[in-house]
């Protein structure tokens, strides 16, 4: 028997990305490839790839180029870009890139067996279609290895909402929900393995309106039928629309204990006229309204959320409405950006906002979101969260997992990755928990 042919994958972006790497990763192995973490090893390197930033995309550039060596020392090694700048950017991938033997978008992964065929038979494939079917029907049912206890599983693709700054419903198409009943046996496959906790993911998940075998299902919906699967203790979802947040998932927030008290809900600033700008459909006072109405269903909801600074014809008074709503929320975690024009978008034909306005505004912003993360995570000692045990910490006796808040917890105890314990929080470091078990 020939030795296993050897897989390295490189993940960039969103979770989705990580979660079709797993995908990718699996119908690879139905081929008779192991994956790697040695790229220097591999008889195949795949980038999958990010097109949101301008940075993101010129990484996968300069990876590219450094893989050139790798190839020149093993010509039999096969180079394949996925993902986004695959979908943005085709056959322009292997003009600029001629090491590169296959381009491949997020539609399209089913394919990448037979493309990796013809790569082998020296041939060069793209394939950056939006097939009608859904491409996880042919990807092969999850191994049965690989039990972790968090999951990610991906419920919904793509984007109608046209933000103007946002290459997704370009790259990623629009939207488009999965079957509720394919969702569901995945997920009781994914506990029978093992899973204690499952992150469903779409680009706008809280759109998710998936056939199910009473008409279509809202993500409310979904999450409570998960909720009555025994095994299955945590579920949380991302990324969410402010304007599809409906009653009914609100509702769930309230009465679903299995639903975790975190929520990822993008607002990109807290100007109106920024708001209207960017196409977002909602103002200021909507999103924190939106807010209130989550917090009275549930009090100790953890807000996080995305910023973009620097938005095309951002002023300091729109500036400074962004910071007057970080205040108004308080975000446990945020994640911002300084704008990038991506190409083809509406916001690229204006007039950018100085380098250095907008350096300086996103470090202003970034040191309030910093100090209300420390504050919230500090705020945290002396309570007691339910932990779900992921991995053994790098101390001895150490257990490392996350609490329902998501914050990182270390906690000496023999418990397994898998378990969920309550633990009264004794500290706070920068990026961590480190508390007791109770009882
Ligand atoms: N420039 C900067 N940030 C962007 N994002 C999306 N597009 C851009 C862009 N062109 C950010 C948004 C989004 C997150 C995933 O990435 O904040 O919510
Ligand atoms: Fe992009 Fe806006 Fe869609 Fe989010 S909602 S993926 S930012 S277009």
């Amino acid at each position: 028997m020939s030795a296993p042919k050897k897989l390295f994958i490189k993940t960039y972006g969103c979770q989705m990305n990580v979660y079709d790497s797993e995908r990718m990763a699996e119908a690879m192995g139905a081929e008779g490839y192991v994956t790697t973490d040695v790229a220097e090893e591999a008889d195949m390197v795949l980038l999958n790839t990010c097109h949101i930033r301008e940075k993101a995309a010129e990484k996968v550039y300069s990876d590219l180029g450094r893989l050139r060596p790798l190839k020149l020392a093993n010509p039999d090694l096969k180079i394949g870009v996925a993902g986004c700048v695959a979908q943005a950017e085709g056959a322009e991938i292997l003009k600029r890139m001629p090491l590169v033997d296959l381009v491949v978008g997020p539609q399209s992964y089913h394919r990448l067996p037979a493309m990796a065929k013809a790569a082998e038979a020296g041939e060069k494939t793209v394939d950056t279609d939006f097939p009608e079917e859904d491409k996880f029907d042919h990807l092969p049912d999850r191994p049965k290895a690989a039990v972790r206890p968090t999951a990610f599983l991906t419920v919904q693709e793509g984007c109608d909402k046209f933000c103007a700054f946002c290459v997704v419903p370009y790259t990623r198409g629009a939207e488009v929900s999965r079957p509720a009943e394919r969702i569901m046996s995945e997920a009781r496959g994914l506990v029978e393995k093992g899973v204690r906790e499952i992150t469903l993911l779409g680009q706008n998940v809280n759109a998710y309106h998936g056939a199910g075998p009473d008409g279509d299902w809202t993500l409310a919906r979904l999450v409570r039928e998960l909720a009555k699967v025994d095994g299955l203790e945590r579920i949380r979802y991302t990324t969410s629309h402010p304007n599809d947040m409906g009653d009914d998932l609100i509702a769930a927030h309230g009465e679903e204990p299995k639903l975790m008290p975190y929520l990822h809900l993008p607002v990109q600033s807290g100007s109106d006229r920024i708001l209207k700008a960017m196409n977002r459909k909602h103002t200021a006072e909507d999103y924190l309204r939106l807010i209130d109405r989550i917090r009275a269903a549930r009090p100790d909801m953890m807000m996080s959320g995305d910023f973009i600074v620097g938005f095309p014809g951002e002023t300091d008074a729109d500036f400074d409405a962004t910071m007057d709503l970080i205040r108004a929320v308080n975000y446990g975690m945020a994640y911002s950006f300084k704008y990038s024009a991506r190409p083809g978008t509406p916001a690229a034909e204006k007039a950018p906002v100085p380098a250095e306005v907008a350096d300086a505004r996103l470090q202003t912003l970034q040191a309030l979101i910093t100090e209300q993360q420390r504050a919230t995570q500090e705020a945290m000692v002396g309570r007691e969260v339910s932990v779900l045990f992921e991995k053994p910490g790098r101390l001895p006796g150490q257990m490392v997992g996350k609490s329902d808040y998501l914050h990182a917890a270390h906690v000496q105890t023999d418990l397994r990755p898998g378990d969920i314990a309550k633990v009264r929080i004794t500290k706070s470091a920068p990026n961590s928990l480190a508390g007791e078990i109770v009882g």
